[in-house]
C-alpha cells in the first residue's frame, strides 16, 4: 500500500485525487494527453435519466479567480452513458469509477441509480443534490433536510454500492443538511458544489449568462469549501470528500487536514488538464515537507 493510498466507503484509492464530476468529461477524453490510471478514481459527467441539452448559450462567465458556469446538466442519458461512454472509458482506465446522478424527481433518482447498480465497474454513486442551474430538480433537493433525506433514503433501498450524497453550500447550516443525510444511510458526503452567482455585463446592462444565475468555483472558492468541510466532517461519521478550488497539492492536503477521506478536484482542469496528475505527482514532497501522513 503506497503512502498516498486512502479509503473511500470500504474501497482503497491509490491516491485521494478524484476529477469532479462536470470538468473531466466521460474521463477518457484526457487519456489523450497522460496516463489516467494514476488518478484515485473519476467522477464521470453528471447523468440523468433522460438525455438533456442543458441550458442555452452563453453559459460560463469568467471571474476574479474562478469562474460562473450554468451549464444545466447536459449530459446523453443514463442508457447511452452505460453503453457508449463508459465502455470508452474502460479502455483506458481500470478501476472503480465513480457516477455522478442528478435527477428531477426521487423517481429520477432511484431509475437512474437502479441502472448503475447493475455495472460492475461503478464503484460508488455520487448523488448529486447540489445542481443550482436547474430548476425543479438538483439543488432544490440539497436544500431541504427533509427532501435531502428522502432521496437518499430512496436511492439506497435502489442500489448496494456506496451512495456519496454530494451537497450544496447555498444553504444556511450545511451540517443539518450533512446530518439528515447521515441519518437517511449516506455512506459519505461530497461538498461543495458551487456558489450561486452572476454577472452583469455592463455594454448590454443584461446578465452575462443565459440562465441569468450560475455557479461559481475556481481558488476563489477554497476558503469557503474548507470552512465548510472542516465544519460538517466533525458534525458526521461518514467519509467526506472535499471539494472546492483545489488547484495544488498544498490545497489538497489543506483540504485533508480539515478532514476530508480524499478530494476531487474541478475547475483546475479547465484552465490546465494536466492539474489532477500535477497534485498527485507533487503531493508526496508536500507531504515530506509539510510532516503530514494520509490516514
Ligand atoms: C451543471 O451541469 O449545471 C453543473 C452541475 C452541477 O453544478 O452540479
Amino acid at each position: 500500500m503506497g503512502k498516498l493510498s486512502v479509503e473511500l466507503c470500504g474501497i482503497r484509492l491509490d491516491n485521494p485525487v478524484i476529477p469532479a464530476s462536470g470538468t473531466f468529461g466521460f474521463g477518457y477524453e484526457f487519456a489523450e494527453l497522460y496516463d489516467i490510471n494514476c488518478l484515485g478514481t473519476i467522477s464521470i459527467k453528471g447523468t440523468t435519466r433522460e438525455p438533456r441539452f442543458g441550458n442555452p448559450t452563453p453559459r460560463i462567465a469568467e471571474c476574479a479567480s474562478g469562474m460562473l458556469n450554468s451549464v444545466g446538466l447536459q449530459n446523453p442519458g443514463v442508457e447511452k452513458v452505460i453503453n457508449e461512454e463508459l465502455p470508452k472509458l474502460r479502455k483506458c482506465f481500470h478501476k472503480p469509477i465513480m457516477a455522478n446522478v442528478s435527477g428531477f424527481s426521487v423517481e429520477d433518482y432511484v431509475y437512474t441509480c437502479e441502472k448503475f447498480d447493475g455495472v460492475e465497474d461503478i464503484g460508488w454513486i455520487e448523488l448529486n443534490i447540489s445542481c443550482p442551474n436547474v430548476h425543479g430538480g438538483g439543488m432544490s433537493f440539497g436544500t431541504s433536510a427533509k427532501d435531502a433525506a428522502e432521496v437518499t433514503r430512496a436511492v439506497k433501498k435502489a442500489t448496494k454500492k456506496p451512495v456519496i450524497v454530494k451537497l450544496t453550500p447555498n444553504v444556511t447550516s450545511i451540517t443539518d443538511i450533512a446530518k439528515a443525510v447521515e441519518d437517511a444511510g449516506a455512506d459519505g458526503l461530497s461538498l461543495i458544489n458551487t456558489l450561486l452567482g452572476m454577472r452583469i455585463d455592463l455594454r448590454t446592462k443584461k446578465p452575462v449568462l443565459a440562465n441569468r444565475t450560475g455557479g461559481l468555483s475556481g481558488p476563489a472558492v477554497f476558503p469557503v469549501a474548507l470552512r465548510m468541510v472542516y465544519d460538517v466532517s466533525r458534525a458526521v461519521k461518514i467519509p467526506v470528500v472535499g471539494m472546492g478550488g483545489i488547484s495544488c497539492a498544498e490545497d489538497a492536503l489543506e483540504m485533508m487536514l480539515a478532514g476530508a477521506a480524499a478530494v476531487e478536484v474541478g475547475a483546475a482542469n479547465l484552465t490546465d488538464p494536466f492539474a489532477c496528475k500535477k497534485i498527485i505527482d507533487d503531493l508526496p514532497a508536500a507531504m515530506e515537507k509539510y510532516n503530514i501522513t494520509l490516514n
